[in-house]
């Protein structure tokens, strides 16, 4: 009998578009990614064109299978990971978008948000929902489409339109038109209810968003439909859909209560899992589903969610153009010895976690003639760690529990002088594994595991093994100095939207 050797992942992220292609032992076999558009429509906005997502993921599954000369014969199934909050509304019959997606970044919900939470203010929804009011989610996003897209409001409530996060746009695509999300997706709606894992119907109607055009919410682990015949991968399953923070929670193999991980993106996302309860956060943290394995309970996790780490160096390269490709910042950081007293907080989308402020805005203070751009650099490079020490802080106050170590994963762990920063910074190890990949990986396992590709979550741990840890090395007194200046700058952002 033939084997099926391989597993596709599918990773739609807020830059670029991925598919990797992964065997038994967690390794990779081909990548083919692709960078998409952004559009800026005005300050604070931010936008994808869905079907340039779409045409792009497409592009890459073939590329991806044609690098390794693969066809749907070896591959057993396939699994989607997303950027998480960004929302699509869609027609129902044309497939057609009816505005762009508007993208998790993109802070033009900011005063629709005030007017929901009313008396209440931004915890309305946080007991049922995980989560503050904030335009980070997705649920303001198709709300503001519904009141500013022309007929749309009608056309839903006729119930032509669908809703759905990056995961189901894609897998209406592979398939022939399945209309479904998993509850990791959903968690980030602000529409789901955390203990029913279903749509909350009172947060639905205060929102004004029909019920119609929500997506079913399915586990993170099982068939939902399989590649439509005239696709790439007819007839293949497409078996796992996991938001990607939680694909890399999972591709880490943060299996198990109280283990966490920090991914370094576009921003920078350090989940801990909580195990089967959800547990709620006094400081700024998110409660969100971390994922459910088919009919196993749902395992949860507490979220540190910074809006702007990777970005920030993609922002250097593209709009001041210091330096001319991502890779280049660690050489020109490296130019200098210090930061050179310059602290560059980059609060372009507001503030996420821990401080949760949408007024804030970006920032560089402490600067004098003696500055030059290898400072700059440096500084950019030491706010991805701060913020990364904020927010555990934060988990440290919440859960009690002391970090021994930090998993990291994505694709600023490749830059070593930040690494090294970040373990002085925090006191702890910082682990970088193997396979670097960990969030299509996730997606790789969940939609192995419901296909039968691989046994349990003890194939998953036996997988993950450790490619290089830093060792903390600064000095106790200059951690103090640098983190209590971090403070001090981040504090200037306040009040300026
Ligand atoms: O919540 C946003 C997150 O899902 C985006 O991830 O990797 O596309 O920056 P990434």
């Amino acid at each position: 009998m033939r084997v099926i050797q391989y597993i596709a992942a599918i990773d739609q992220g807020t830059t670029s578009s991925r598919c990797m292609i992964f065997d038994h032992d967690g390794a990779v076999v081909s990548v083919a990614q692709k960078e998409h558009e952004q559009f800026f429509p005005r300050a604070g906005w931010v936008e994808h064109d869905p079907q340039q997502l779409w045409i792009n993921t497409r592009e890459v599954v073939a590329s991806a299978l044609a690098k390794a000369d693969l066809t749907k014969r070896d591959i057993a199934a396939i699994g989607i990971t997303n950027q998480r909050e960004t929302a699509v509304v869609w027609d129902r019959n044309t497939g057609e978008p009816v505005y762009n997606a508007i993208v998790w970044q993109d802070t033009r919900t900011d005063e629709l948000c005030t007017q929901l939470g009313g008396d209440e203010g931004p915890g309305r929804y946080q007991k049922r929902t995980g989560l503050p009011l904030s335009t980070y989610f997705s649920g303001p996003k198709v709300r503001w489409i519904l009141d500013n897209v022309d007929g749309a409001r009608e056309r839903a409530e006729a119930g032509e339109l669908c809703f759905g996060t990056i995961d189901s746009w894609i897998l209406w695509h592979i398939t022939e038109g399945t209309h479904v999300t998993d509850v990791t997706n959903a968690s980030r709606t602000l529409l789901m209810n955390l203990e029913t894992l279903d749509w909350d119907p009172e947060i639905c109607a205060d929102f004004g968003i029909p019920m119609s055009m929500l997506p079913e919410i399915r586990s993170s682990s099982e068939i939902y439909g399989v590649g439509r015949e005239r696709g790439t991968l007819p007839g293949v399953p497409v078996a796992g859909i996991l938001g990607d923070q939680q694909a890399a929670t999972f591709g880490q193999a943060c299996l198990s209560e109280g283990e966490a991980k920090n991914t370094y993106g576009t921003g920078n996302f350090l989940l801990l899992n909580t195990g089967t309860t959800p547990v709620h956060s006094k400081h700024g943290l998110l409660t969100t589903v971390c994922y459910k394995i088919g009919d196993a309970p749902a395992v949860y996790a507490l979220e540190g969610s910074v809006a702007v780490t990777g970005s920030l160096v993609q922002w250097l390269r593209d709009n001041l153009g210091i330096i001319s490709s991502a890779k280049d910042i660690e050489d020109l950081a490296k130019s200098v010895d210090d930061n050179g007293g310059a602290y560059f907080v980059p609060a372009f989308s507001g503030l996420f976690a821990p401080r949760w402020r949408p007024d804030a805005r970006g920032a560089i203070v402490g600067l004098t003639r003696f500055v030059n751009k290898g400072h700059l650099a440096r500084a950019a490079l030491e706010a991805t760690a701060y913020q990364t020490r904020e927010v555990i802080e934060a988990m440290r106050a919440d859960s009690g529990v002391e970090l021994a170590s930090l998993k990291v994963d994505g694709g600023m762990v490749v830059n070593e002088t930040l690494m090294q920063f970040q373990s002085d910074i925090l006191a702890v190890p910082v682990i970088r594994p193997v396979v670097n990949e960990t969030t299509a990986l996730g997606a790789a396992y969940a939609a192995g595991l419901a296909v039968g590709f691989w046994e349990s979550e003890d194939d998953i741990r036996a997988n993950w093994a450790v490619d290089k840890t830093w060792e903390p090395g600064m000095d106790e007194a200059e951690c103090t100095r640098l983190y209590a200046e971090w403070n001090k700058a981040v504090e200037r952002t306040y009040d300026w939207a």
